[in-house]
């Protein structure tokens, strides 16, 4: 297993949509074992592929870290068949979009299908937090950020402050 690095906000990359998986073989099991890896070390309870540089429809998750247990979950080609017209509101923040949060409404239950580790198609009912987790992870797929259901203004401001921590960290390495 190794690290990746976590793209982060301003980057084009992460506006990439991603592409279906083909087939569940070890090179994607490796690239899982790796993001469940990155999200871990982070800290993080959501990795989408694509912010660490892949566009592939694979997604991790592990909401059961606050009560100092692990349970990692893997989502490959995951699809909502179903969603609750009901919405919850979480304050959400993302691995690459550092240090900001915001309070994001969403569907507060939904029906995933999905191919697991092995490759085995798969259904769930996500509810609360859980279905909150996979929709913001699912919206890595399509190169869509949390921040983009904020107001205009406030998602400019979130980025040139985001570019300002970038360019001061570039500034140390040099
Ligand atoms: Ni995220």
């Amino acid at each position: 297993m190794a690290l990746r690095e976590i793209l982060t906000e301003p980057n084009r990359v992460l506006r990439q949509k991603s592409l279906p998986v083909e087939k569940v073989d070890e090179d994607l099991r490796k690239l899982i074992d790796d993001m469940l890896e990155t999200m871990y070390a982070a800290p993080g309870i959501g990795l989408a592929a694509i912010q660490v540089g892949i566009p592939k429809r694979v997604i991790v998750l592990d909401i059961a870290q606050k009560e100092g247990q692990k349970n990692p979950m893997c989502f490959v080609n995951p699809e909502i068949s179903e969603k609750s017209k009901n919405n919850s509101t979480y304050e959400e923040g993302c691995l690459s979009v550092p240090g900001q949060f915001a309070e994001i409404d969403r569907p507060d239950q939904c029906y995933v299908k999905y191919l697991d580790y092995n490759g085995e198609p798969k259904e769930i009912k996500a509810t609360g937090m859980l279905a909150t987790c996979i929709q913001h992870e699912m919206d890595h797929l399509e190169g869509i950020l949390f921040i983009d259901y904020l107001s205009k203004l406030k998602k400019t401001m979130i980025i040139k402050k985001l570019s300002k921590q970038k360019k001061a960290i570039e500034r140390i390495v040099v």
